[in-house]
């Protein structure tokens, strides 16, 4: 097939994202809005009214900026699952609205495989074990026999919201996660229960302790550096794991605490001890954007995945009940 332009739509969650990527894989533009609250907490009706506001002119930047116009769009490619079913609906219904009103191809995908080969396609790394770390989610992911398996996770919160409760808990602010990175810069390790069970892991119990361990006296700087000490050690046990099962030759860290540059080094030696390749998704590619919405479209689209108007939101659907056609 020759080269077209994808227009893909994101709207799982507090962000709605418009992007053009040709099917070349270049990224022509990628515009987001985010509802913003203090607390990070999201009332799903809120932030659907936020991008019911937002979407036609975050389209309309998306394609401005990448200087194409609707009629130069061959595929339009929305985030379908998971998320949260108002906001999902939003972007949905929106593409459908698009693609009917302009006659285009029209594919709905799973935003959790997304931020994987968004992954791929930035850092150039194939078939890499990926250490999805966001607010929400900690995944250890890698491809076998058709579908993405998740090999571990966390058994209770992402550790981006781990982190976020001990900011709220000792007044850091939200997100608190870039605030413990510069804090841990000036302390020393104080104990705190390293929780790795097989290939999971558990964040919940050692940030309650870190919050006692704050009441007590213990400085922010020792409990932030513990605190990262810890949980980071803990995802990179889980991570070697996963590539000495899997023999995979490389390692992508995808979602915002792999802005962390803690975290980056940690892996990256460990990466290296095996002899394997290690890459972290810049942040811009990290969060949620709609770039990589175009981008896994483009992918099953060309793999002969095409859906119609009957499309609908599916707010549950996990990365590793999606089979891999591209
Ligand atoms: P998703 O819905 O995809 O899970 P999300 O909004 O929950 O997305 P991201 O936007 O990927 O998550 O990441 C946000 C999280 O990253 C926050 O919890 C924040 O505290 C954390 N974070 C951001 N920067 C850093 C950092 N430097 N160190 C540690 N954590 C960080
Ligand atoms: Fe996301």
């Amino acid at each position: 097939m020759s080269k077209y332009h994808c227009l893909g739509i994101e709207s799982t969650a507090h962000t709605f994202g418009a992007a053009v990527v040709s099917s070349d894989g270049t990224i022509l533009s990628n515009e987001r809005e985010m509802h913003q609250t203090t607390s990070g907490g999201m009332i799903p009706m809120e932030v659907a009214k936020h991008h019911e506001r937002v979407k036609e002119e975050v389209v309309k930047r998306a394609l401005e900026k990448a200087d194409v116009k609707m009629a130069d769009i061959h595929l339009i490619s929305v985030a379908s699952s998971p998320g949260l079913l108002p906001a999902l609906r939003v972007g949905v219904r929106y593409a459908k609205q698009l693609a009917n009103e302009n006659g285009k191809k029209l594919i709905g995908i799973n935003h959790c495989v997304a931020h994987l080969t968004i992954g791929d396609l930035i850092t150039g790394l194939k078939d890499p074990v990926y250490i999805y770390v966001s607010g929400v989610n900690t995944q250890v992911i890698a491809y076998s026999n058709g579908y993405l398996r998740v090999l571990g996770e966390t058994l209770d919160v992402g550790l981006g919201n781990a982190l976020d409760k001990f900011g709220r808990d000792v007044g850091l602010g939200f997100p608190a996660g870039p605030k413990i990175e510069q804090l841990a810069k000036n302390g020393k390790y104080v104990g705190l229960t390293y929780s790795v069970k097989g290939m999971d892991v558990s964040f919940s119990g050692i940030v309650t302790q870190a919050s006692r361990l704050a009441e007590k006296g213990i400085s922010n700087e020792d409990i932030c550096y513990s605190l990262q000490e810890t949980c980071f050690a803990m995802l990179c046990e889980v991570a070697e794991r996963a590539l000495a099962h899997t023999d995979k030759k490389s390692c992508i860290l995808i979602g915002g605490v792999g802005a962390n540059k803690r975290l980056c080094e940690m892996m990256d030696k460990m990466c290296k001890g095996r002899g394997a390749t290690f890459a972290a998704a810049p942040l811009q590619y990290a969060g949620d954007q709609a770039a990589m919405i175009a981008w896994q479209g483009i992918l099953e689209f060309n793999a002969g995945r095409e859906d119609d108007q009957s499309l609908d939101s599916d707010p549950r659907l996990r990365v590793d009940e999606v089979k891999v056609t591209w």
